[in-house]
């Protein structure tokens, strides 16, 4: 008798650990649900709008052509007229085993400020005085194209 109850009871006890491990589940998914869903929302949007926000203007590649070609080369590979005058060769902006180790930050800094304040050789002119900020970020992206490459 007592064994039987205490049978019953047990699958009873069994079910409602079921029950409420189920009921834990599916709280649990609900919970997960929402971080999951907003990323997927928001992320076609984002692929969309990178193209239009990151266009380099024939204006960039004027500026480039007009005060970089001489050491960086017509197409950017480093191969100027005044490359072999320079102890520190023009660096290579077709190559992007180098440029992908290098933020966009620090391409802006060594154009704005000069190659010194990156830890580069002071042959890389700074032009913060000559190019505006927002050209200087242009150029940045001009040479990500250049590489086709982006900081890792
Ligand atoms: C007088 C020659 C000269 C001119 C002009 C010049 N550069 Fe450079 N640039 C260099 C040299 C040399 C280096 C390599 C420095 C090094 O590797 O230490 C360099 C390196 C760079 C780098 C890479 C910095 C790094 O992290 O290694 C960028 C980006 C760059 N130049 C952009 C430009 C842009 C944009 C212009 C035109 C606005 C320009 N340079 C004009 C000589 C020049």
């Amino acid at each position: 008798m007592f064994v039987k109850k205490s049978r019953k009871f047990q699958i009873i006890l069994l079910l409602l650990m079921t029950l409420i491990a189920c009921g834990d589940n599916a709280k649990e998914t609900a919970k997960v649900k929402p971080p999951t869903a907003a990323p997927e929302k928001t992320a076609p949007a984002a692929v969309v709008a990178q193209p239009e926000q990151n266009p380099v203007p024939q204006k960039t590649r004027d500026v480039y052509q007009w005060y970089c070609t001489q050491c960086h080369g017509l197409k950017g590979k480093g191969d100027g007229i005044n490359a072999k005058h320079l102890t520190v060769p023009p660096r290579d902006h077709t190559k992007g085993e180098y440029l992908e180790t290098r933020t966009d930050k620090q391409l802006f800094d060594a154009i704005k400020l000069g190659g010194l304040a990156v830890g580069r050789a002071p042959c890389m002119p700074s032009w913060g005085n000559t190019l505006k900020d927002e050209t200087i970020h242009s150029l940045v992206r001009y040479i990500r194209e250049l590489c086709e490459c982006e900081a890792l």
